[in-house]
């Protein structure tokens, strides 16, 4: 059949809430133009993020019901556990209440000042954890990963060049290469099974540990088996297997290919990176066997890994992006093509090209969405990454606006009336102006700026 179907059927819903445009110009207007600061009630499709906002399957839910909360041995936590040595094949699994702190607590052991640590892209929190380590963060994704119109079927691949320049030049310094599956920041572009062994290859050959941002691992494992030569008869699962096989350790939020609404874990070969972490868990997130989780959790999580994997899912995810993808497209929007896995992003400095990249078009854009259709999406863009760890401003590589979308929550209806939100923003976008910051925070300032729109 040619239509892919949702795959499943809605057992529980939650009621979403319509507003007049007046309303939604006064939200703004009190919100200083920041679509963090809104109230989700008073946003009608809500794509801010795919993170910890998906929808759990009646497994999981009844999986929860088996949560041991005990402080120390939860039966819990050896099913989480075993859920990810099934995919993952590390040697030590340590639960974290989401990614970020699995972040925090490698950094805390592998970072400082004069480190330097190379990524294809790293994620937002990833950058900002390495920085309050005193260490650099890099970015070498490959040219074609930055431009949005590049239809390279893995865009989110490490340029394997520069980074083995990177590491002749600087490898002293560099406690571990990082990738990650999907690329988030560009894209949500996947990175190939080739390029990943690549990266560890480079990595190992300089004697540095390679760890996995896994936050989207089924969803890169799915383009991996569409687009890599060889690939296409493999299982998910084996296709998952044989990434992380060559990494030392890896970050991960269950919140996004976890299939749970929080939760995480940082993974480990190396025991006495291992002992550090720990001991460092303790102190921050608590005991090894739940890690600032419940046993609840870590059941839904231990749940959600099986369930993940599954092809008609992941065929109905991908083509939720490619379906709007093809009809913005014909639309006239300048669209990042291919279809990424987690989410649409439009490339607002091209399509509202009369605002400076300064000027935040991004930012113009997502409160154009909301403004027109109640609809939240995020600016990945200046906004998140124009500020230099000096102070100084620099447009980013790319100006995106990203509609993320939580799994299994939205239907095709939801996706049709975004593409008429889009058709009536083309009608009057050559008005909409560019946004100053007024105050914003030390680090990771777009969740919390305040904006001021330019005249
Ligand atoms: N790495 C990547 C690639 C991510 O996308 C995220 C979160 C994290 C790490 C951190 O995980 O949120 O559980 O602490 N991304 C969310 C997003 C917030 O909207 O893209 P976390």
């Amino acid at each position: 059949m040619k239509t892919i179907i949702e795959p499943f059927r809605i057992k529980s819903v939650e009621p979403i809430r319509m507003t007049t445009r007046a309303e939604r110009e006064e939200k703004l207007r009190d919100t200083h133009y920041n679509l963090f600061g809104l109230r989700s009630e008073d946003v009608l499709i809500d794509l801010l993020t795919d993170s910890g906002t998906g929808a759990m399957s009646s497994q999981q839910w009844a999986a929860m019901m088996r949560g041991d909360e005990s402080y120390a041995g939860s039966p819990s936590f050896e099913r989480f556990k075993a859920a990810i040595q099934n995919l993952m094949p590390f040697e030590h699994i340590i639960p974290v209440h989401q990614g970020r702190a699995a972040e925090a607590i490698l950094f805390s052991i592998l970072g400082g000042k004069g480190r330097n640590i190379p990524n294809n892209t790293h994620f937002d929190t990833t950058r900002g954890n390495i920085e309050a380590s005193g260490a650099m963060a890099h970015d070498l994704v490959i040219d074609e990963g930055r431009d949005p119109a590049s239809l390279h079927p893995f865009k989110g691949n490490m340029d394997l060049a520069k980074l083995h320049e990177y590491m002749c030049e600087k490898g002293d310094s560099v406690p571990c290469v990082m990738t990650t599956i999907t690329n988030n920041a560009g894209g949500g572009q996947p990175v190939s099974l080739e390029n990943i062994q690549a990266t560890a290859k480079i990595a190992h050959e300089f004697g540095k540990p390679f760890i996995i941002d896994g936050c989207r691992f089924a969803e890169n494992a799915w383009f991996i088996k569409q687009r890599e030569p060889g690939q296409a008869d493999r299982s998910i699962s084996d296709i998952v297997r044989d990434c992380f096989a060559c990494a030392d350790g890896m970050t991960m939020s269950a919140k996004k290919d976890g299939f749970a609404n929080i939760g995480g874990w940082l993974a480990l070969n190396d025991g006495d990176l291992a002992d550090r972490a720990r001991n460092r868990l303790i102190q921050t997130e608590g005991f090894p066997t739940y890690g600032g989780l419940a046993g609840r959790d870590l059941e839904a999580i231990a749940q959600g890994l099986t369930e993940i994997v599954d092809e008609e899912y992941l065929r109905y995810r991908i083509r939720t992006n490619e379906y709007i993808i093809t009809k913005l497209d014909a639309l006239g929007l300048p669209v990042v093509k291919p279809a990424g896995g987690h989410a649409v992003f439009i490339d607002a400095r091209q399509w509202l090209s009369h605002i400076d990249p300064l000027g935040f078009p991004g930012q113009a854009l997502a409160c154009g969405l909301y403004k027109t259709g109640g609809i939240r999406s995020c600016e990945i863009g200046s906004v998140m990454f124009g500020r230099q760890p000096n102070g100084q401003e620099i447009p980013a590589a790319m100006e995106l606006v990203r509609l993320a979308f939580p799994r299994r929550t939205y239907t095709q209806s939801h996706a049709d009336y975004i593409i008429e939100v889009f058709g009536e923003i083309a009608e009057e976008k050559q008005s909409y102006r560019g946004f100053r910051i007024a105050w914003e925070a030390d680090t990771m300032r777009h969740f919390s700026c305040r904006f001021e729109p330019l005249k």
